[in-house]
């Protein structure tokens, strides 16, 4: 454990937020954090806020009713992440607690990764990398390799805000035609064409997940859904686990009732067992959620989640709330 000069006591739940040497801190703050490298359970990090009047966090930490009762000075949840389906927004509310996110400044990054996922998993990118890793180039075959065209496809986009739009405007360049479906209608924004969500499955080559999770996604896609997707059909995801039935999607896969997938979110994370089925399907391609991790985009995250600490700690509205 970490701390210097006394003041308000800022608790944050990981060691090395990018650039958190360079954001103004209230005076005198306080800062604790644990040891670099060191992931603090639901216990440790009831302990570390038990005199906190501000705590910092990111995707993986739960901020559940029983860390709001240990935390009686606690003013502000400051979320390092858009996603805040790991704070209890009713407890908090229960006790005066404010809770910030860090919206926008993730989304190109976020984008960026999700076409990442597009291209690997339409071309086949990590299967031509083990080959070669392995010594397995071999001759020259037509037929070796063969993907699905990215360029000229279409793209269903499934939740159409900031880091859907993002992914919009990088399809745009690969002359794509976008569809997109939101829970709450969206305005034309000439790049995508609103649809319904079954209607944009059927017609989409790839599909591009981008939900925050709420009851209402959880297990939105299932084998009906990859159906619809269908055999010539690519699903991304850079939402949240839970989104995607993932046995479902394995058995898609396996059957080659879906041509290829990406994930960068999972059911449970860290997805630690080096035999889980879902990191040895070829056609799948996993990554252990990194959407937002960037130099530049974690850095900006920290410098929006410590603004917000600081507004609330000096009594001013906090500038990034999470929506009601
Ligand atoms: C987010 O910001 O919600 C990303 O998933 C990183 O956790």
């Amino acid at each position: 454990m970490s701390t210097t000069a006394p003041g308000p006591r800022i608790v944050l739940s990981r060691y090395g937020y990018p650039g958190l040497e360079d954001v103004p801190l209230p005076a005198g703050a306080e800062l604790v954090t644990p040891p670099a490298g060191a992931s603090p359970d639901a216990a440790e990090l009831r302990e570390l806020v038990a005199d906190a009047d501000a705590l910092v966090v990111s995707t993986p930490d739960q901020v559940d009713a029983d860390l709001f009762a240990a935390a009686p000075r606690l003013k502000v949840v400051a979320l390092v992440a858009v996603g805040f389906d790991n704070v209890d927004l009713e407890a908090a509310a229960r006790h005066g607690v404010t809770v910030t996110h860090t919206p926008g400044v993730l989304a190109d990054a976020t984008a960026d990764l999700a076409f990442g996922l597009i291209l690997m998993a339409r071309r086949r990118l990590v299967e031509a990398t083990d080959i070669m890793r392995r010594g397995e180039w071999g001759a020259f075959d037509p037929r070796s390799f063969l993907g699905l065209d990215v360029a000229n496809a279409t793209l269903g986009i499934v939740g159409y805000g900031r880091i859907g739009a993002a992914v919009a405007r990088r399809a745009a360049g690969f002359g794509m035609t976008v569809l997109q479906h939101s829970r709450s209608p969206r305005p034309d924004d000439g790049i995508a064409t609103a649809a319904p969500l079954d209607e944009l499955l059927e017609r989409s080559d790839v599909v591009s997940l981008n939900v925050p999770r709420t009851p209402q996604t959880t297990g939105l896609i299932g084998a009906r859904e990859l159906d619809l997707i269908g055999p010539r059909g690519t699903l991304v995801s850079t939402a949240r686990g839970g989104v995607v039935d993932e046995a479902a999607l394995l058995d898609a896969l396996r059957n080659g009732r879906l041509h290829s997938a990406g994930l960068d979110v999972f059911a449970t994370e860290p997805l630690r067992d080096p035999h889980d089925p879902l990191l040895h399907e070829p056609r799948l391609v996993c990554l252990p959620h990194i959407g937002s991790a960037s130099i530049e985009t974690r850095t900006r995250m920290t410098a929006m989640a410590l603004r917000n600490v600081c507004e609330v700690l000096a009594g001013r509205p906090a500038p990034n709330p999470v929506p009601a």
